[in-house]
């Protein structure tokens, strides 16, 4: 858990996000679909530096090589939508990578281990300009042609509780502490504590500092280092906003009566939306001006959409109606604890977080594979990274792994209390279904809805969604403690959700 903290440096807002997402996603939107968009079939490739780049047209892949999925980390379903109902600019200029600047965040503490990945995947010149990316850590680094700016170099921060952890960083590299933890003895150690603490600090000054170093860009999009954008499908999507107008995108959270855009699931921001909170009326000093603020609040991310809003930049698609803030496309969790379901299996996908090394260079592999956007294919959806990444892994039945079902959870002391839905077709087998393995298999098989169901002990969980999460593996200390945590997919129901996406 102590690791949690330190590498998840907004574990409250992850809480609240957790609550707030699922109360949102369960029980208070109702989700309109998505209106297809003709920009995605019309635009033509990529130009980086000139050169056309990522155009592999491919079979969809078929992920081979991965064995056990990463630990499990907490669910959180999808983030629900809106329509957009912005009119698509004019196809013949199309957005590019070379209009758009990729602000890339990470941290002293960190940077060792989650960085080396995104410099042949996410950061590659073949994806993006070197120019167009603008890379921001706590300390001043490089990385062969890669530097990355501390974004506190100039804070004003006078907390020293906040201040002690900055400032320890160059005594740490002097006194070569490697904050790897590679088990490269000597050496290997987790940063100067508290390096987590700085973060909040970041995200202002950052989106501050990138549009004054690129003012040319009509467009930038912010990314962690746990994190992973396919930034051709989300190209493609902001074309469909016009960057001259306030846009703030991504995945909404809510705290304290903000709605702001979750750090970790990526957002962007339009030019437009960078000159009202940032531009020349703007405060003199705007870190100095939030600094009570800041000290009060524990989430950067949610800093920066309180400044957004007080300058007039609203969150969301739709930021004029209170219930249309929604997206789907940026998710909170990675492709593996995120949910695949009717409602956003024909949509495009942006962003997944709390991305693995291993996560990253696949889904850099799934986009360079897939290839241009633009083409027939279209971009990559929800369903293509199901099929590529995670319906592979899934079985009929499977003893040790947990896949989160949850929409039903029916054990021997709260059965009679369980309401079936109504398409159940064996109430019977409902009031059974806590009984054994098979018995909450068959209770799944009644409910025509349901695709995975989750058992252990006297508790069988079923759900509407599938979520791979991950198994416990052979000689993990939870096999020697409880009874097998069997888990099961019905995926030839699944199958059915396809027909959706031709319209
Ligand atoms: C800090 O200030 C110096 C001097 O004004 C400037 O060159 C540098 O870009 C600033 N750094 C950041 C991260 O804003």
């Amino acid at each position: 858990m102590r690791r949690f903290y330190q590498d998840n440096r907004r574990v409250p807002l992850g809480m609240m996000l957790v609550t707030v997402s699922l109360f949102i996603y369960h029980f208070a939107l109702d989700r309109p679909s998505w209106v297809s968009s003709t920009v995605y079939s019309t635009q033509s490739p990529y130009q980086a530096g000139g050169a056309t780049v990522v155009v592999h047209p491919s079979p969809p892949f078929i992920a081979e090589d991965e064995t056990t999925p990463a630990p499990q980390q907490p669910a959180l379903s999808a983030v629900a939508s809106s329509t957009p109902s912005i009119s698509a600019t004019s196809t013949t200029s199309s957005l590019t990578v070379n209009d758009v600047v990729l602000m890339f965040k990470t941290g002293a503490s960190v940077l060792w281990k989650r960085v080396p990945i995104h410099l042949t995947t996410s950061l590659s010149p073949t994806r993006i300009p070197s120019a167009n990316v603008l890379l921001y850590s706590d300390s001043p680094e490089t990385i062969g042609p890669y530097t990355f700016v501390d974004i506190l170099a100039n804070t004003t921060i006078n907390d020293p509780e906040i201040a002690l952890p900055y400032h320890q960083q160059a005594d740490h590299d002097f006194r070569q502490n490697y904050a790897e933890i590679n088990n490269v003895y000597p050496g290997d150690n987790p940063g100067p504590a508290g390096g987590w603490k700085l973060d909040k600090y970041k995200f202002v000054p950052l989106v501050q500092h990138a549009g004054r170093a690129r003012p040319d860009a009509k467009w930038y999009i912010f990314m962690e280092d746990d994190a992973y954008l396919f930034l051709p499908n989300l190209v493609a999507h902001l074309d469909r906003f016009d960057p001259q107008k306030p846009w703030y995108l991504g995945s909404v959270a809510w705290i304290h009566g903000d709605y702001f855009a979750h750090g970790g699931s990526g957002f962007a921001i339009s030019r437009k939306a960078w000159e009202m909170a940032f531009g020349d009326h703007s405060p003199q000093n705007i870190e100095q001006k939030y600094a009570e603020f800041t000290a009060q609040h524990g989430c950067g991310d949610h800093i920066l959409g309180h400044v957004l809003k007080e300058s007039g930049v609203a969150f969301g698609e739709h930021p004029e109606a209170e219930e249309s803030r929604f997206s789907y496309g940026f998710n909170p969790e990675a492709h593996w604890t995120s949910w695949y379901e009717p409602e956003n299996w024909c949509k495009p996908v942006f962003s997944w977080h709390h991305t693995h090394n291993r996560d990253v260079a696949r889904l850099y592999e799934l986009e360079t594979r897939w290839g241009d956007v633009a083409s027939a294919k279209g971009p990559i959806c929800y369903k293509d990274v199901y099929e590529a990444m995670v319906l592979p892994y899934l079985r009929e039945r499977v003893e040790w792994w947990e896949n989160g079902a949850a929409k039903y959870d029916i054990r021997s002391s709260n059965v009679n209390g369980v309401v079936a839905p109504e398409s159940v077709t064996k109430p019977q087998a409902w009031k059974e279904a806590w009984m054994s393995v098979d018995k909450c298999e068959a209770a799944c098989v009644a409910w025509g809805d349901c695709v995975q169901w989750s058992f252990y002990e006297d508790r069988c969980m079923l759900d509407s969604m599938i979520r791979l999460g991950s198994g416990i593996p052979e000689g993990d200390a939870r096999r020697q403690s409880s009874l097998p945590w069997t888990s099961g997919w019905l995926t030839r129901r699944a199958e059915h959700w396809n027909s959706a996406c031709s319209q």
